[in-house]
């Protein structure tokens, strides 16, 4: 999706896009910033879309960025954040640039990295890690394409308790998959990249990223399947967070 499509996403962002920060049950993301946190740190949220993550950034860091490519999640961030002179707002394309006016010892980027293009998300992981300093981290999460195979398997189960043949539960779960074996998942009509585990580790790694965690970032099941029954039993569906440390 270029920035067009994304100030268009802006305005009902909140019916669009998973809440990651806000369907972290187990507070995951904010354990690891516990870890990573000091008021004399700086922080980048690249990719913060309308600002769901800056509640956990502001009183941890001393200085916090948030970077966009979308001007209308931007305004939406800043003026939601209004008050909090702490948080510089950048507009820049990670395919391009990170952006920052600086390195900085953490970053976060949360479902950022979904492009299909091969050639954008290499420049985006790039820009991505150089935004961080030697010695810094990185705090990634993803879609896991693990979890969206998973998922179909669940409406295949769901389809046959409903009563459908194995060949008709199939059918009717099936989707657009011809990009699959690349991660390619459509969403919502949306070409979207979904990560393997091991996947996400070698990109990392193949960029003096040390990898020092590795966790399911669990969300509802009706982000992913039509009107869910409520005794769906666990596991629920998850993005893959990742935390990594940068070589010195
Ligand atoms: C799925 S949303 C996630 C937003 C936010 N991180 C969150 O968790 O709520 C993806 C965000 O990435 C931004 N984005 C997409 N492509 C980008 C790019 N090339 N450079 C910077 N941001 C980008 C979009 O504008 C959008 O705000």
């Amino acid at each position: 999706m270029d920035e067009q499509a994304w100030d268009r996403v802006a305005e009902h962002f909140d019916e669009a896009i998973l809440d990651v920060p806000g369907t972290d049950r187990r507070g995951l993301i904010a354990a690891v910033l516990d870890r990573l946190a000091g008021t004399e740190r700086t922080v980048a949220d690249i990719g913060c879309g309308v600002g769901r993550a800056l509640h956990l950034l502001t009183p941890r860091f001393g200085r916090v960025y948030a970077t966009d490519l979308s001007r209308e999640c931007l305004a939406i961030a800043e003026k939601e954040h209004a008050g909090s002179g702490q948080v510089q707002y950048i507009h820049a394309d990670l395919t391009r640039t990170h952006g920052l006016p600086e390195q900085v010892d953490v970053a976060v980027c949360i479902n950022t990295l979904l492009h299909a293009s091969l050639e954008k998300r290499e420049a985006m992981w790039q820009n991505l890690c150089d935004a961080v300093k030697p010695g810094g981290h990185l705090l990634v999460v993803v879609p896991s394409l693990e979890s969206a195979l998973y998922a179909s398997h669940r409406l295949v189960r769901l389809n046959r308790r409903s009563g459908h043949s194995p060949r008709d539960a199939q059918r009717k779960a099936r989707r657009a998959m011809s990009d699959l074996d690349l991660g390619i998942v459509v969403v919502d009509g949306v070409p979207t990249k979904h990560h393997l585990k091991e996947e996400l580790h070698d990109v990392l790694r193949a960029r003096s990223m040390q990898v020092l965690e590795t966790r399911k970032l669990e969300y509802p099941w009706q982000f992913v399947l039509q009107d869910p029954p409520s005794d769906m039993e666990p596991p629920d569906p998850w993005n893959w967070m990742v935390v990594a440390e940068k070589k010195t």
